[in-house]
C-alpha cells in the first residue's frame, strides 16, 4: 500500500514534482540531502512527525496491525512510528527500526525495539521475515528506490503488509499560490545545482501496484 502525503514544508531541500514547467530540472538522482547529523534534524524530524503521525497511525491501525507482529520501519528517523508500532505489537512483538544514521534513535530503550544502523541500498535484509514493513518519506531521497523497495517487498512473510508514505509535490505545486508557493519553488532551486530528492510518489506506485500479491 502507497500512501502519498502532502508536501512537506519542515523538509527544505526534499524538493521535485517531475513534469512541473517552473522545475524543468527532470528526474532527479539523489542522495540524502538533510542528514540526521544537521544541527537542527531533530527538531525537523519532531515537525515532520507532528504533521504525519496521527495519520500513519490511523492508517496502519486499519492496515491491521496488531500484537505479535514482527515489523520493520525502514528510515525511522527519529523513531515516532517506530514506538507507537512498538506499542502496537507487545512483547510477543517486534520492531526493527532501521536508519542510515541512527543518532536520533539513541533514546529508545523500549525491549520489543530493535534499532539497527543500516543502508538500505546495498544492505541485506532478511527474506520473508516480516509481517509488517512501513517506510515513510524515504524512498523520495534514494535513487536507488526501486531496488529498495524490491528488498523491502521480498522482506515480508507470505501476505505480509508493506505501507509506503511518499511524497507528492504536484498538489501543493499545482494549486498554491503566494508566499507559500515562492518558498517551495526557492527550496528547489535551491537544490538544482545538488543532490535532489524526488517529490513524486506516482512512479513508486506504478512499481509497487506492478508487484503481484502486493497490498
Ligand atoms: C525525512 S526522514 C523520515 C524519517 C521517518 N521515516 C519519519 O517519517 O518520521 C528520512 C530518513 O531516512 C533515512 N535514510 C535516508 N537514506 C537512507 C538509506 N539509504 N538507508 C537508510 N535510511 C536512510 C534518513 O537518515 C532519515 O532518518
Amino acid at each position: 500500500m502507497i500512501l502519498p502525503v502532502p508536501t512537506d514544508p519542515a523538509s527544505a531541500g526534499e524538493t521535485h514534482a517531475a513534469g512541473h514547467d517552473e522545475l524543468s530540472g527532470g528526474i532527479l538522482a539523489a542522495s540524502y540531502v538533510v542528514p540526521n547529523s544537521w544541527e537542527h534534524a531533530r527538531r525537523r524530524l519532531e515537525l515532520l512527525e507532528a504533521c504525519y503521525d496521527a495519520a500513519s497511525f490511523r492508517r496502519a491501525s486499519a492496515l491491521g496491525v496488531r500484537e505479535g507482529w514482527r515489523c520493520l520501519d525502514a528510515g525511522a528517523g527519529h523513531g515516532s512510528f517506530a514506538r507507537w508500532l512498538g506499542s502496537q505489537v507487545g512483547p510477543a512483538g517486534s520492531v526493527i527500526a532501521a536508519d542510515l544514521d541512527t543518532r536520533l534513535l539513541a533514546d529508545i530503550t523500549e525491549p520489543n525495539i530493535e534499532v539497527r544502523q543500516m543502508d538500505l541500498v546495498g544492505s541485506q535484509l532478511p527474506a520473508g521475515e516480516f509481517d509488517f514493513v512501513h517506510t515513510r518519506l524515504v524512498l523520495m531521497h534514494i535513487p536507488a528506490r526501486e531496488q529498495v523497495l524490491g528488498r523491502l517487498s521480498a522482506a515480508l512473510r507470505p501476505g505480509g503488509i508493506l505501507m509506503i508514505e511518499e511524497q507528492d509535490g504536484f498538489p501543493v505545486l499545482a494549486t498554491a499560490t503566494g508566499a507559500y508557493r515562492q518558498a517551495w519553488l526557492a527550496f528547489i532551486r535551491t537544490c538544482r545545482g545538488g543532490n535532489r530528492p524526488r517529490l513524486d510518489a506516482r512512479p513508486a506506485v506504478a512499481a509497487a501496484s506492478a508487484r503481484p500479491g502486493q497490498h
